[in-house]
């Protein structure tokens, strides 16, 4: 019923002739659009080469955006700019923005809604620490990180958006969390999105697991009831195991 999700982020990686080089390895070899929602996300710069160029069966996707319309925000690029090189996706929230530049859950919130304004389908990401897990607080920072990324943003708007799971003891440390555990999350997440809207909405909204998947990791995750797809790092960078991933994931 949820159309599955394959999406690489490929943080701050790849030079445009890397980055074109990959996307005509992977054009033909790609499951159709109907089956799987093959989504990129790329450094910002290289954003339109990859849309002129991305073929049938692929979508490409921005890793942030600025929630103001413009002003004096040196060196970030509005929702408005974004949209005119005609991504269809945004990665919101990551945690290594949470970490390194200073998002919180209100400007997550400002990014999201700046977002759907502007056309773009967020990609929400949440999930905890370690510390956190080993604490027993995951529940209460999902529950916290989600209440706060949907506040205001009506039913309507759910379709165009997917949530990402990425507990962060799981993100670039080969650490992949168990199938249960992830599917666990997501379905308390999923649980939230009942609670905040409906149960029909939480039936329909598409939620990844991300942290650590691999092509061998892929299909046991993909098993689970409450996980339609992945936000992959690592793993996406080379076309064959982005390939790999995606044909999985069918
Ligand atoms: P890795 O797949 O490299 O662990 O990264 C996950 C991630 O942060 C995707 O957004």
């Amino acid at each position: 019923m949820r159309k599955p999700v394959m999406a690489g982020n490929w943080k701050m990686n790849k030079t445009r002739d890397e980055a074109l080089e990959f996307i005509y390895a992977v054009s033909d070899k790609l499951p159709a659009q109907n089956q799987l929602d093959s989504i990129i996300c790329a450094p910002a710069i290289i954003l339109r080469d990859l849309v002129k160029r991305k073929g049938n069966s692929l979508k490409i996707g921005a890793q942030n955006v600025h929630f103001a319309e413009s002003g004096a925000y040196t060196g970030e690029i509005s929702p408005a700019m974004l949209s005119t090189t005609g991504v269809e996706y945004v990665i919101i929230g990551h945690s290594e923005r949470r970490a390194y530049f200073n998002e919180t859950d209100e400007t997550v919130n400002l990014k999201i809604k700046a977002a759907l304004a502007n056309d773009l389908k967020p990609i929400i990401c949440c999930g905890e620490s370690l510390e956190e897990r080993e604490t027993g607080k995951t529940h209460e920072v999902l529950e916290r990180q989600i209440t706060k990324a949907f506040e205001g943003i009506t039913s309507e708007n759910l379709s165009n958006i997917i949530i990402a799971y990425e507990p962060i003891w799981a993100i670039g440390t080969g650490k992949v969390a168990s199938d249960e555990m992830a599917d666990e999350a997501c379905g308390y997440i999923r649980s939230l999105i009942a609670k905040l809207y409906c149960s029909l909405c939480a039936e329909e909204i598409r939620i990844l697991y991300g942290g650590s998947v691999s092509p061998k990791s892929v299909s046991g995750l993909m098993a689970q009831p409450n996980i339609d797809g992945g936000l992959v790092g690592g793993a996406s960078l080379k076309s064959d195991s982005f390939i790999e991933l995606c044909n999985k994931a069918v």
